[in-house]
């Protein structure tokens, strides 16, 4: 965040005192005209500007018409909000296993589930573009399509990410990004988008970010206060025409990584589940462009490995070390243990390593020799 800061920071200033200027504060042209700049990217149509990620997924849920008493499918694989904004929405979450290659929700098992045991008031499927690669938006279309259910995006780790050349963000009914600090495009705080390709849904969702209002102190329904600051706007539109560069370098350094662990004899093949090599790295879609919000391996002793590299002061992350149905706040749905395997696996292996466009290639290398030297 630091070396990107030191390359903008005489625009974000001038942006922040623009708004200042403007004594608006909340939503406004700023807003606005982030929304259209957004929509353009991601080829939705429509945007509309909120207060986070997790606000976003809400939105994105209630505007495809999630209610009380709904059930919403979902990855067991994800960041919380994935499935909290589910049960703010006065739903409940069914969590589904990943696929083993991608980590993303497995499309197979879902279309499974619907063939054999429907959840009862299915009103949606949310799947999440994890670490940046789209889920496999083919397989949910025609879930989509056969079983009459919308697919809402989780998109908030996938600003820039394309399906078969269709930006994520116009491939359900409704996403959600955030522009949480440290993601691709990110605020100086939190706030976050939905985009749709919808006009009605575009209106429905603006109405339910500013209490479900139409106008001033009229309510139609119960929305919340959701609403997007200027500043946090105006320091997006400063970064926005670099993101395109960004993602680039990102996908580069990506490359680079694969090609060293490789030749360190690290990996071996992508997307083999039984390997004896100690690194695994996830397999990408062809259809995909992924904007590697995060470059994730599978590591045999993962969790003394993170400790090896933090001594030598590289960062690393796991993302997630616990899945989602076996979050205490979820025993109520009764799952357990083994119910999911693939996502209990993978908590147990996988670790992220630094992943930001400012990396230099002499770091990249310091990351993958001193993991061929941790398992040396
Ligand atoms: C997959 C996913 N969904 C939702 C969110 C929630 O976004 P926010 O932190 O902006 O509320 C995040 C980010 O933190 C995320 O990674």
């Amino acid at each position: 965040m630091r070396r990107q800061y030191d390359g903008i920071r005489e625009d974000v200033l001038a942006a922040i005192a623009r708004v200042c200027d403007s004594q608006s504060f909340i939503l406004g042209p700023e807003v606005e005209a982030l929304e259209r700049e957004i929509a353009a990217l991601t080829g939705a149509a429509f945007a509309v500007g909120c207060a986070s990620g997790t606000e976003a997924l809400w939105l994105a849920l209630v505007a495809a018409g999630v209610k009380p008493g709904d059930a919403v499918i979902t990855t067991a694989f994800s960041f919380f909000a994935s499935a909290s904004a589910i049960v703010r929405a006065g739903a409940t979450p069914v969590f589904v296993d990943v696929d083993p290659g991608t980590l993303n929700l497995d499309a197979k098992l879902v279309d499974r589930q619907l063939r054999t045991k429907r959840p009862e008031n299915l009103r949606a499927i949310l799947p999440v573009h994890l670490y940046g690669q789209c889920a496999d938006m083919d397989a949910f279309d025609r879930i989509a399509q056969q079983f009459g259910v919308p697919i809402v995006e989780d998109a908030a780790q996938a600003i820039g990410a394309e399906w078969s050349g269709r930006g994520a963000g116009s491939l359900g009914v409704t996403a959600a990004f955030s522009f949480y600090p440290t993601k691709n495009l990110s605020a100086y705080g939190d706030s976050g988008i939905v985009t749709t390709t919808r006009p009605e849904v575009a209106e429905h969702m603006r109405r339910l970010r500013n209490h479900g209002s139409p106008r001033r102190y009229y309510h139609d329904e119960f929305g919340w206060n959701g609403r997007m600051d200027a500043i946090q706007a105006a320091v997006l539109r400063v970064k926005l025409p670099h993101i395109a560069e960004w993602n680039q370098r990102r996908e580069r350094h990506a490359a680079t990584y694969d090609q060293l662990f490789a030749s360190a004899g690290l990996t071996s093949d992508q997307s083999s589940n039984v390997s004896s090599a100690p690194v695994r790295l996830l397999s990408r879609s062809p259809q995909s462009k992924h904007v590697f919000h995060q470059y994730v391996i599978r590591a045999e002793r993962r969790d003394e490995l993170r400790k090896f590299l933090a001594g030598r002061k590289i960062g690393s992350e796991i993302y997630y070390p616990l899945p989602l149905h076996l979050q205490p706040v979820f025993s109520y749905l009764g799952l357990k243990a083994g119910d999911l395997p693939v996502s209990e696996q993978a908590a147990r292996e996988v670790l992220a390593l630094p992943m930001f466009p400012e990396l230099t290639e002499a770091e990249l290398r310091w990351v993958v020799e001193s993991i061929a030297e941790f398992y040396a």
